[in-house]
C-alpha cells in the first residue's frame, strides 16, 4: 500500500472539527477518503475487517489527528456495526459524515453462484449501509444535520453481463439512497449515491481478471480523483455524485436506444 505524501486539496472549513466514519477503510477508495478527510481537519474513524491492513492507515490517522482511529469491524455483522457506531457517537458526540463504502463482489460465475453468495453480497453491499444509516439517523435528526454517502456502482445502473449479485446489490443501494434522500433532506440530512466509474483497486482489478472488458480511458478514475469529487460535493443538494460524464451519457443512450445499447453491452 502506498500512502500519499502530497497534501490533498482544501475544502475550506467544511470538514474541520467534523466527525466522519468511513467503512472499507483498509484499501482503495475508503483508505483515500480517510486520508483526505483527516488532512482536511476531520476526526476520522475507519472501519474494515483486517487489522493488519488497517495498521498503516491507523498510523497516519494517529499522527495527523490524535482523536482519529480505526476499528476492526465486519459490516455484515449488523450488531457489531451498530455497536461500533454507537461507541463513535458516544465518544465523539455524534457523526457528521457517514460514508458507506465497504463492498464485496462474490467473483463467482453464473453457473456456480448460490443464493448464499447473493445473501452475503447483499449483507455487505446493501444491508450494512441500511443498518449504518438507521443507526446514525436518530442523532443526525436530533441535531438537524448530517451527511450520508453511499458508494454504489455504475454496475447498479448499467449492469454488465454476469451473475448479477454485485450489480443487484448496488441497484438496491441506489434505490434506498434515493428514497431516503427525499425524506431526509427536509430534516437537514443529505444523502448521496456515488458512481465512481472504474478504479484499479483490488475490487476493480478482480473484475478485470474475471473477464470484465477494460473500460475506455474516460471511464477510468484514480481513487484520489474519486475521493476529491466526493468530498467536494458531499453535503450539497444533488443526490448523485458521478465520477465519469461518459457513463452519464451512456445512461441517456440506454434510455433512448435500448436495443442498440444492449447489443453493444452484451460483449462487455
Ligand atoms: N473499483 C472499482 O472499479 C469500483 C467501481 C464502482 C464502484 N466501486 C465501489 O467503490 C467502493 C470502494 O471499492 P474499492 O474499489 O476501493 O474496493 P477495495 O480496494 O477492494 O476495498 C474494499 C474495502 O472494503 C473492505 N471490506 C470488504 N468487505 C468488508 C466487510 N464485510 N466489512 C468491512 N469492510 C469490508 C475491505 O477491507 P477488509 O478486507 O480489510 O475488510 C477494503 O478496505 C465499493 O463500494 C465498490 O463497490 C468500485
Amino acid at each position: 500500500m502506498t500512502l500519499p505524501t502530497r497534501r490533498p486539496p482544501l475544502y475550506g472549513d467544511r470538514y474541520r472539527g467534523r466527525v466522519a466514519v468511513v467503512t472499507g477503510a483498509s484499501a482503495g477508495l475508503g483508505e483515500q477518503l480517510c486520508l483526505d478527510l483527516v488532512h482536511a481537519g476531520a476526526t476520522v474513524v475507519g472501519l474494515a475487517r483486517n487489522a493488519q491492513r488497517l495498521e498503516p492507515l491507523s498510523a497516519v490517522l494517529r499522527t495527523v489527528s490524535p482523536t482519529s482511529h480505526t476499528v476492526v469491524c465486519d459490516v455484515a455483522d449488523t450488531e457489531a456495526l451498530r455497536a461500533t457506531l454507537a461507541t463513535v457517537i458516544t465518544r465523539h458526540g455524534g457523526i457528521d459524515l457517514l460514508i458507506n463504502n465497504a463492498a464485496q463482489d462474490p467473483g463467482v460465475r453464473l453457473a456456480d453462484i448460490t443464493v448464499d453468495d447473493f445473501r452475503r453480497t447483499f449483507d455487505v453491499n446493501f444491508f450494512a449501509p441500511v443498518a449504518a444509516t438507521l443507526a446514525v439517523l436518530p442523532s443526525m435528526r436530533a441535531r438537524g444535520a448530517g451527511t450520508i454517502v453511499n458508494v454504489s456502482s455504475d454496475g447498479g445502473r448499467l449492469p454488465s453481463p454476469g451473475p448479477g449479485a454485485y450489480p443487484a446489490s448496488k441497484a438496491a443501494l441506489s434505490a434506498f439512497s434515493e428514497s431516503t434522500a427525499f425524506r431526509l433532506a427536509p430534516l437537514g440530512i443529505r444523502v448521496h449515491v456515488v458512481y465512481p466509474a472504474f478504479m484499479a483497486t483490488e475490487l476493480g482489478l478482480g473484475a478485470l481478471h474475471r473477464g470484465l472488458r477494460r473500460p475506455p480511458r474516460l471511464m477510468i478514475r484514480r481513487v484520489e480523483t474519486v475521493s476529491r469529487i466526493i468530498l467536494a460535493r458531499a453535503g450539497e443538494s444533488s443526490l448523485e455524485i458521478s465520477a465519469s460524464r461518459l457513463i452519464d451519457v451512456a445512461m441517456v443512450f440506454r434510455h433512448l436506444l435500448p436495443g442498440a445499447y444492449r447489443w453493444g453491452r452484451k460483449s462487455w
